[in-house]
C-alpha cells in the first residue's frame, strides 16, 4: 500500500552557501574525515552548492604534503567531474596538538590562505578528534587568537562531547570563554538524517496522531539502532567508549528526544532544544545500583557466517584481550511526565548485529474489548507505528483487515511510505549538518544544556560499568556476531511481555 503523492516535488533544497569561507579540519588525516567529511563537502561542491572562493586546510599530526593529503582524500572520494578542481582547494598543515609552536604554523598557513582566497576571518573549525583533545584544541586556538573575538569563527564538535559530565562540563566553560554558544555547533550527525527530521514533521505537521501520543494510546515505544560491522580500525577509540559513549548518550537519546517531546511554539532552534531538555530532565533517573535491572549488556565473540569467519571483538585489532567493554546495550527507560507516565522505553543499539537497521516503533495499545473474541481465536495485534530511519527509510503503520472470504479471519497489514517513493536520493546526513554549519543554523545541533543533561543520566551506567569491576563480569553477556545480541536481551523484553520489533 503507497501513501505517496505523486504530484509533490521530489526534491526542496536550500540556497547554496554564497560567502568563502575556510574549513579547517583538526583530526584531518583519520577515517572520518576521508569516509564523511570530504566527500560530503565534495557532494555539496558537485551540486554547486559552495561559493567559488573557499579552502580546506588539514590539520593533524601526520606529516603529508599538500599533494599527499590531496592523494590520500582523492581515494575517499568517488570519480566525478570537477574532482580535480576540487583538489586543489585542499591543503595541509602538520599539527602536534601539545605544542604550542604548531598553532602559530597553523596561524600564518591560515592567515596566508585567507589572503589568496579572499576569505576574510570567515573560519569553520572542525574538530573530528577523539573527545580527550578537543579542550586543549580550543583552548590553544584561544590562546593563539585563532577565534576569540572574530565574529565571523564558528566551531564544530564531534560526538563525543566530553568523556563524561565533569569532561563535558569542563569542555563547554573552555569554549565559552573564547566563543559565544551561537558560535559552536555541536554535531550529532543523526539529526541530519532526513528521516530524524521526518519525526517532527510528522508529528507536527498532523494532526491525527497529537491527540493519542500519550500513555493513554500508546503501550511502549522501541528505538533500535543495529549495526552489521564490527570496530573495525577504531579499537583504539571504542575500546575506551563503548557502546554507551558511542551510541547511546548521543544517537539514541537524540531519537528518544524527538519522539517523546512536546510540541515547540515554534520551529526554532532555541525552542526545539528546550523542550529536548525537558525530556531529558523528565527521564526517570536509575541509580549505580538499579543499572543491572533496566539494562542488558553483551559484547560480540567469534561466530563464522557462510563460510566466513567473523572475529570477535576481543580478537580486533586494538582490542585488549581481556576487554569488558560492551558492544551492545538494551536498556529500558521511563519518562515521568503526564504524557508518558508508565510507558516504557525499550533502547537497543550493537555491533555485529544481524541486520544493519535503526527505527523507531510505537505500539498502540490493543483493543480495550474484542467484539471478535468468540467468532475469531488469538489475539488482535495492536496497531504499530514505524519510523525507518535506514536503510530503506519509510513509515509504517500496521493495522487489521479481514482477509478476503467467507470466514471471518484478521490480518495485518502495512500501509507504507517509503522514501524511494521520492525516486530521489536521500542527502547525507554530514553534508545537512555541514551546510547548516555554514550557514549558521542550529536547528539540527545539539545544545550546551542537553549533552551535560544527557551525561548526568548516563553517568550511574558508565560508573556502573567501569567501577564495578566484579559485577560487571555477570552483567556483560557473549553473543555470536551475526546475531541479535545476547539471549538475556530477549528475556529482558519478554518478561514485560514484549518482544523486539525489529528482529
Ligand atoms: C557513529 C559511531 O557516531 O555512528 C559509530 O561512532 C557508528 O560507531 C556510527 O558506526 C553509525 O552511524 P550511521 O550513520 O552509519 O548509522
Amino acid at each position: 500500500m503507497v501513501a505517496s503523492r505523486k504530484k509533490n516535488p521530489k526534491t526542496c533544497m536550500l540556497e547554496p552557501v554564497c560567502e568563502p569561507f575556510g574549513l579547517i579540519i583538526f583530526g584531518a588525516s583519520g577515517d572520518l574525515t576521508r569516509k564523511k567529511l570530504i566527500p560530503a563537502v565534495f557532494s555539496l561542491y558537485s551540486r554547486g552548492m559552495l561559493p567559488e572562493r573557499f579552502f580546506i586546510l588539514g590539520a593533524a599530526r601526520t606529516p603529508f604534503k599538500d599533494e599527499e593529503f590531496r592523494k590520500h582524500l582523492s581515494e575517499g572520494i568517488s570519480e566525478k567531474e570537477g574532482k580535480a578542481e576540487f583538489l586543489k582547494h585542499i591543503y595541509y598543515s602538520s599539527v602536534d596538538y601539545q605544542r604550542p609552536e604548531s598553532y602559530k604554523n597553523l596561524k600564518s598557513t591560515l592567515q596566508r590562505l585567507e589572503k589568496k582566497i579572499k576569505t576574510q576571518k570567515r573560519r569553520l573549525f572542525y574538530l573530528a578528534v577523539p573527545p580527550v583533545l578537543t579542550e586543549n584544541i580550543v583552548q590553544s586556538l584561544g590562546e593563539n587568537s585563532l577565534i576569540k573575538n572574530l565574529p565571523d569563527v564558528r566551531v564544530v564538535i564531534e560526538k563525543p562531547f566530553g568523556w563524561d559530565l565533569e569532561s563535558a562540563r569542563a569542555l563547554n566553560r573552555t569554549l565559552l570563554k573564547y566563543l559565544t554558544e551561537e558560535q559552536v555547533f555541536r554535531i550529532d550527525h543523526y539529526l541530519g538524517k532526513e528521516t530524524v527530521q521526518d519525526i517532527l514533521l510528522f508529528r507536527f505537521a498532523n494532526s491525527i496522531f497529537e491527540p493519542i501520543w500519550n500513555r493513554n494510546h500508546i503501550e511502549h515505544i522501541q528505538i533500535t539502532a543495529s549495526e552489521t560491522i564490527g570496530v573495525g580500525e577504531r579499537a583504539g577509540y571504542y575500546d575506551k567508549a563503548g557502546i554507551i559513549r558511542d551510541m547511546f548518550q548521543n544517537h539514541i537519546i537524540q531519537l528518544l528526544s524527538l519522539v517523546a517531546m512536546e510540541p515547540p511554539a515554534c520551529f526554532e532552534p532555541k525552542r526545539i532544544r528546550d523542550e529536548k531538555v525537558k525530556v531529558f530532565r523528565s527521564l526517570r533517573q536509575m541509580s549505580k545500583k538499579e543499572v543491572p535491572e533496566y539494562t542488558v549488556f553483551g559484547q560480540y565473540i567469534r561466530n563464522r557466517i557462510d563460510g566466513e569467519v567473523i572475529p570477535g571483538y576481543r580478537d580486533e585489532p586494538g582490542v585488549k584481550k581481556d576487554s569488558k567493554t560492551p558492544t551492545f546495550a538494551a536498556m529500558k527507560v521511563f519518562i515521568d511526565n503526564w504524557r508518558w507516565q508508565g510507558v516504557p522505553f525499550y533502547l537497543r543499539s550493537g555491533k555485529r548485529l544481524q541486520k544493519r537497521i535503526t527505527e523507531v516503533s510505537v505500539h498502540f495499545k490493543t483493543v480495550p474489548h474484542s467484539i471478535f473474541k468468540d467468532i475469531v481465536s488469538g489475539d488482535i495485534k495492536p496497531n504499530v507505528l514505524i519510523f525507518r530511519i535506514q536503510p530503506d527509510e519509510a513509515i509504517e503503520l500496521t493495522f487489521q483487515t479481514k482477509i478476503p472470504g467467507t470466514k471471518l479471519c484478521f490480518r495485518d497489514v502495512v500501509m507504507n511510505f517509503s522514501y524511494r517513493d521520492y525516486g530521489t536520493e536521500l542527502p547525507d546526513a554530514y553534508e545537512r549538518v555541514l551546510m547548516d554549519c555554514l550557514r549558521g543554523d542550529h536547528l539540527l545541533f545539539v545544545g550546551q544544556e542537553g549533552v551535560e543533561i544527557a551525561w548526568e543520566f548516563f553517568t550511574p551506567v558508565l560508573e556502573f560499568l567501569e567501577k564495578s569491576k566484579r559485577l560487571v563480569l555477570f552483567h556483560i553477556h557473549d553473543y555470536k556476531a551475526g546475531t541479535w545480541g545476547p539471549w538475556e536481551a530477549e528475556e529482558f523484553i519478554k518478561k514485560d511481555g514484549y518482544q523486539w520489533w525489529v528482529k
